[in-house]
């Protein structure tokens, strides 16, 4: 796998600049030997597990024309997939197996934050989820079979009512384009998409995350209403003014306001802070762990023992900072991108850590990320 074919010949740079939440782009042979990435067993042996978010959407004969089950899943609910020839769906795929890692690093182009996971379709002949629109960018890649991809570029975003999934209303597409296994289709935000199967077969979506606005300003205000003490203070105005119009406020007193709120909200560490710790929440929190002290851990981790992250872990670095599932850690600065390069091993690799190099300092945010579930030994 390389970037130059996953992109279609063209530059990560070009890509960014003329397609990334602009323009769809088909890409023609992007990824090699997609057709043994995951077979439908594989998939099956996902769609069982608790673990695995999953679910199954069915064509129906009754009013609702669709039924949309979540996972997890049992072997005959299978049987009922093909005999409808209904459509599988497992999320975070990602995490299972090289080639699917591998396929997440072809993306890393893209800053890690804004990832959120690969997901695998699984559909028979004719099947698909039906003609809608989503708020996040995506690669969609073909595994085996071969499908239609119907884009409406401009389209009308009102949605069938008292159904089962969200369909559109109205769907003219002026895209048509068939993948067969290997070829992969770009899709922007807010472009309507409808991919139908022509063969039974399986496709791997690379997904971004999508940050809506009203969730970003309240995790921030949250953020820092919490964390704040100085959010007990009050406004106090020491140049006020004479006042000529006591009904008035005047356009010194908007700036005097503007300034309070700069001053203790929109700052850079302040946006530093909540950025790390938002962009890190994971989708799923692991469980605590205080079952060695900081002397033990450091003793496994000195003798080599493996020591791996939790499926969910995300981190960021940052300058001085580094943060891990929401956590700020306090990483020393010649450190920082040594636990960069450990935390972007992929999950079911031991960290490489250069364990004989760590400082007490290192060793203690290490064992503080154990503390919190996101690093674990192996058993
Ligand atoms: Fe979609």
């Amino acid at each position: 796998m390389d970037i130059k074919s996953f992109l279609g010949g063209i530059s990560p740079e070009e890509f960014l600049k003329e397609y990334w939440c602009k323009k769809p782009l088909l890409i023609k042979g992007a990824v090699k030997n997609t057709e043994s990435f995951l077979s439908v067993d594989n998939m099956r042996e996902l769609a069982v597990e608790e673990s695995v978010e999953s679910r199954m959407v069915l064509p129906t004969s009754g009013d609702k024309k669709w039924l949309c089950e979540d996972g997890p899943f049992k072997e005959n609910d299978f049987k009922i997939q093909e005999k409808k020839q209904g459509t599988l769906i497992c999320h975070g795929v990602n995490l299972y197996g090289p080639l699917m890692a591998d396929l997440e690093k072809l993306s890393r182009f893209i800053p890690n934050w804004q990832f959120d996971d690969i997901m695998v379709t699984h559909s028979y002949p004719g099947e698909g989820v039906g003609a809608h629109i989503d708020s996040y960018n995506v690669f969609i890649l073909q595994g085996h079979g071969k499908k239609q991809w119907l884009l409406e570029e401009d389209p009308n975003d009102t949605y069938q009512e008292d159904i089962a999934i969200k369909i559109l209303k109205e769907f003219n597409p002026n895209i048509d384009w068939t993948l067969e296994p290997g070829d992969m289709v770009y899709i922007p935000p807010h472009v309507a998409h409808h991919g139908v199967a022509l063969t039974e077969g399986m496709s791997y979506s690379i997904g971004f995350r999508a940050f809506k606005l009203e969730d970003m300003f309240s995790g921030y205000f949250q953020h820092h209403l919490e964390s704040t003490e100085e959010m007990q203070d009050c406004y106090n105005d020491l140049n006020l003014q004479k006042s000529e119009r006591p009904f008035f406020i005047n356009d010194n007193d908007l700036d005097k306001m503007t300034r309070v709120f700069e001053e203790h909200l929109f700052n850079k560490t302040k946006m530093e802070n909540w950025m790390g710790a938002y962009m890190t929440e994971p989708r799923q929190v692991p469980e605590k762990n205080d079952d060695l002290t900081f002397e033990e851990f450091v003793e496994e981790f000195k003798e080599g023992r493996p020591l791996f992250q939790d499926d969910h872990t995300r981190f960021v670095a940052m300058k001085e900072k580094f943060f891990i599932n929401g956590v700020c850690f306090d990483v020393e600065e010649d450190m920082i991108e040594h636990f960069e390069l450990a935390f972007s091993a992929m999950k079911m690799e031991d960290m490489p850590f250069k364990r004989k190099v760590m400082s007490i300092k290192s060793l203690m945010n290490l064992h503080k990320a154990y503390e919190l579930g996101a690093i674990f030994f192996a058993e």
